[in-house]
């Protein structure tokens, strides 16, 4: 133990610690400054960044026996605070900085010391200093951050006021359209806003400390766990395995397709029989600490007979591949698509055919945070799990019989989340903490290390997949036939949905009146799958982007005016044979054109004999919901002083589900002349809250909007008097009217048959996407010089929300394109190996622009948005590096070796 006298934020602190513990948890831990967060824990991002004696450094690397007493230490808490905020907070805010807001505290602290060193920099300074500093963001695309340094910087000199930081409610009192700074966002910039981690060191003092005995295999029949010596290591009060588990010991994919050969109840909660993936759970340490908990896991003795390992759809579907799950076949469930007329006829007929397999693999989700969570029973005696979940409602019903526990006796919470980007629609550790907690009676609590987040959560799915199509002489297509085969990981959940994604993508954006084709789920060894942003486009336009770009270029066409003349127009419908909604792909592409033939023109004038450069465009198409009448549940309340609470679950990944509900409430809300803060929020708290139904598909905005807008509604009918005027809660109370409503909307949509055929989604998101890039032909490596979007969403909501969305999913796209992978288990499971993009690898330069058209069924003609920007603009990438130096990469990702491989060849 060390004691050291140190002086944070201006205040004189004492502590006592261990010499090797690190400063990040010191601070924290001992000093309750959660501003500090600790996200990697091995310096690779930057979300602990503190100034110590003036240097900037990452706190989760330096031990405090480094720390000298009497160290100077600044924290975000000693930059500004909620009611005096220093203008890079202000910045920030101004400029939608914060979206998750786990890397926000960190990147405040840098700023403030690279303004120190360098108080006039340029946007090259700023990059490159956070590049150095690593301090790194999954959510924002950067941008915005930049934009943030410089105008806090501007402030700071006194060439701006702090005045144009702050926003103004425009003279009519609407914020729909607007940069309305969502409302966590003071909470987020000051570090004061309360993630999962931070509320663990709030817990009670009894509460046990978690860890896993995880597999570290992945295809394993179990002998025999042995607990024994674990029992009796210090500070352990409990290990807990299957045998402990009441309920059925496994959690259900819930919504199993008829067709599907499993029955959805094949993920263990703790391994009993089998080991199905690296990173399974076998058993949990409960004790007094987690350094105790994590010494007596390494003591589980795990006796295993290992296995084939069937790392890849492939290998799974070989004809000697044993049953991972015996009595399912590998290949579980399959989905057809047959829209028009039989295809053969068509292909031999057409003018120009072609054909070619592609793959995307298993992208990783990297959140800076690490998974999560804890549990306890409340007064009750009900299972209380607070987690990162987007799915509340249904995870609480995915877990509640593998534990045995009844429904109504489970209350499940949202924590803010330090990003998921759809790994938590999912359950991951929700039924650990819950077994936990159950076998021991204590409150506990866990946090995956980054490690564990990488490899034991759910990845992108895998898809294989062939593509055919046929067009006429003057490039209308004709025909298309696919192939698809999804790697799925060892567990069903969302499979068979995934797998219907290829039916409804590939191919979506035009019009082709014959299709025929045939997807298939596969179990294999590696990763579960799990949703992620864009779930199932990705992959499916991925093949029909880069063929589309193929076939344009052999019968001699431009690849922008090729997508033009076979894009969905009046009278076209989708691969499902649905009429769209509303047919902006035309007028999208016709903004992008000038543009389009400027960066060509760029690209011919910058190339040179040792960097190439090349311009590539993509479309992306997705639809907002779950197939068919997807449903909202939420309650409006009149409180007795004038404001309302809407109550509902509209998850938060970080993308700005609160200010999605306060925007749309505010404006169905608008009769009543509401400020914005008297529009209060109960959110995500199965206790409190309607089912608003899971986070994903980008269906919140649609289907939750709607919800909002109904309950709105209902409240003002309520309120409303003869003369039009509204009622106080006192008059409602007097005359007995209701004060609270429950709004309801289930989308007129219908599921797709077996042939792929229906109308899952009643609103679409459409985009082009254009890739500037420079290849240099030395390395392979290629660079993104400039990214721009066109997008139609609909009505926008709020401006920062949705332009944060539109570059945090450029910025993962690219990532996906160039150099994020998880194959490799070892290899894999740190942001740098994984190939995080970094703000250097993100170009400065991404125009996002609007084509609002708007729809019939969104509320206030809102369509979704967090999909769109990963539906496809990595195809603008692949095609990009292929004008520019004639290498077609059809595998992703186009690392810098595989560039080289097509260039040398
Ligand atoms: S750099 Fe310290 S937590 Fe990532
Ligand atoms: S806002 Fe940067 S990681 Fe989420």
């Amino acid at each position: 133990m060390i004691k050291r006298v140190l002086m944070v934020n201006g205040i004189s602190r004492q502590v006592v610690c261990e010499q090797d513990e690190s400063l990040a948890n010191v601070l924290r831990q001992n000093l309750g400054l959660t501003s500090v967060k600790i996200g990697c824990g091995t310096g690779q991002c930057g979300s602990c960044s503190v100034i110590v004696d003036g240097k900037l450094i990452r706190s989760c690397s330096m031990k405090m026996r480094r720390v000298g007493d009497g160290a100077v230490i600044l924290t975000t808490e000693g930059i500004g605070t909620p009611g005096n905020l220093h203008p890079i907070q202000m910045a920030w805010i101004a400029h939608g900085g914060a979206q998750c807001g786990f890397c926000t505290p960190g990147f405040i602290v840098s700023t403030y010391a690279l303004l120190l060193a360098n108080p006039k920099p340029t946007r090259e300074d700023v990059r490159d200093w956070f590049q150095k500093y690593s301090n790194a963001c999954r959510c924002t695309g950067y941008k915005q951050l930049v934009d943030a340094v410089m105008d806090a910087a501007s402030v700071m000199r006194g060439e701006k006021s702090i005045d144009t930081l702050a926003f103004e409610i425009p003279k009519d009192g609407r914020i729909w359209g607007t940069k309305y700074p969502r409302p966590t966002a003071v909470a987020k910039v000051t570090g004061t806003l309360d993630y999962g981690a931070d509320l663990g060191i709030r817990m009670p003092e009894d509460t046990l400390k978690l860890a896993l005995v995880q597999a570290e295999v992945s295809h394993a029949k179990i002998l025999s766990i042995d607990t024994s010596e674990a029992e009796k290591m210090p500070g352990v009060v409990k290990v807990v395995t299957h045998k402990d588990i009441k309920g059925k010991n496994r959690i259900t994919g819930l919504i199993t397709f008829p067709t599907n050969k499993g029955d959805g109840w094949d993920r263990p909660i703790l391994c009993d029989e089998k080991v199905f993936q690296y990173g399974d759970a076998i058993a949990i340490v409960c004790a007094d600490t987690e350094k105790n908990a994590k010494a007596a896991a390494a003591k589980v003795k795990v006796e295993l007979e290992r296995l084939p390992e069937y790392m890849s759809a492939p290998a799974a579907m070989a004809d000697d591949a044993i049953e991972i799950h015996p009595g399912t076949p590998n290949v579980y469930f399959e989905q057809r698509i047959a829209k028009g007329g039989e295809t053969a006829p068509v292909f031999d007929s057409a003018a120009h055919v072609i054909e070619d397999d592609f793959y995307v693999g298993r992208q990783p989700h990297m959140p800076i945070e690490p998974d999560v969570g804890f549990a306890f029973l409340d007064d009750e005696g009900k299972l209380c799990i607070h987690s990162k979940s987007i799915g509340l409602h249904l995870h609480l019903y995915m877990i509640a019989p593998g534990l045995g526990v009844e429904p109504d006796k489970l209350v499940m919470v949202q924590n803010p989340a330090g990003g998921t980007f759809g790994y938590k629609f999912s359950p991951t550790m929700e039924a650990l903490v819950g077994a936990a907690c159950l076998a021991t009676g204590k409150p506990v609590f866990l946090n995956y290390t980054w490690k564990q987040q990488q490899q034991y959560t759910g990845k992108r799915s895998p898809f294989f997949m062939n593509v055919r199509m046929a067009c006429d002489k003057d490039g209308k297509l004709l025909g298309m036939e696919t192939d698809w085969t999804v790697d799925h990981g060892p567990y069903s959940e969302f499979g068979d949905l995934l797998t219907l994604r290829g039916a409804q993508f590939i191919g979506a954006g035009y019009d082709i009146p014959n299709i025929r084709g045939i997807g298939r789920t596969v179990a294999t060894n590696h990763a579960w799958g799990s949703a992620f942003r864009g779930y199932g486009s990705p992959q499916s336009e991925f093949a029909s982007e880069v063929l589309v770009d193929m076939l344009a270029e052999k019968i001699g066409m431009d690849p922008l005016e090729f997508r033009h003349k076979n894009v969905y127009r009046k009278g076209s419908t989708t691969p499902t044979g649905q009429d769209p909604e509303v047919y902006s792909l035309p007028e999208i592409l016709d903004s992008l054109r000038p543009r389009y033939k400027e960066a060509k023109q760029r690209a011919k004038a910058n190339s040179t004999a040792e960097i190439k450069r090349g311009v590539g465009i993509s479309l992306g198409v997705y639809g907002c919901g779950l197939d068919g009448p997807d449903t909202a549940e939420v309650d409006a309340q009149l409180n007795p002083d004038g404001s309302v609470t809407i109550l509902t679950c509209w998850h938060d990944h970080g993308q700005g589900a609160d200010m999605g509900v306060l925007g749309t409430a505010h404006e169905a809300l608008r009769p009543l002349g509401l400020s914005p803060d008297r529009i209060k929020l109960v959110l995500n708290d199965t206790r409190h809250c309607p089912n608003g139904g899971p986070a994903g598909g980008s269906r919140s905005q649609v289907v939750v909007g709607r919800g909002i807008k109904a309950a709105c509604e209902l409240l003002m009918g309520g309120m409303r008097k003869a003369d039009n005027t509204f009622r106080t809660y006192q008059e409602m109370v007097d005359e007995k009217i209701a004060v609270r409503y429950n709004g309801k909307w289930s989308a007129p949509a219908t599921e797709c048959n077996e042939n792929g055929q229906g109308s899952p989604f009643t609103s679409y998101m459409y985009g082009v996407f254009m890739a500037e890039m420079a290849v240099e032909l030395a390395t392979g490596k290629a660079t993104v010089e400039k990214m721009t979007c066109v997008a139609d969403i609909g009505k926008i909501n709020n401006r920062l929300v949705v332009d944060g969305q539109m570059y945090g999913g450029l910025a993962q796209a690219i990532g996906l394109a160039l150099s994020e992978d998880y194959e490799d288990i070892e290899k894999h499971a740190t942001m740098k190996g994984a190939g995080f993009p970094y703000i250097k690898q993100i170009p400065d330069d991404m125009v996002v622009e609007y084509v609002e058209s708007p729809r019939p069924e969104g509320p206030f003609g809102a369509s979704g948005v967090g999909e769109l920007p990963l539906t496809c603009p990595h195809a603008a990438v692949i095609n990009a590096i292929h004008n520019a130096c004639g290498v077609r990469i059809k595998k992703l990702p186009a690392l810098p070796e595989k560039i080289l491989a097509g260039l040398k060849g």
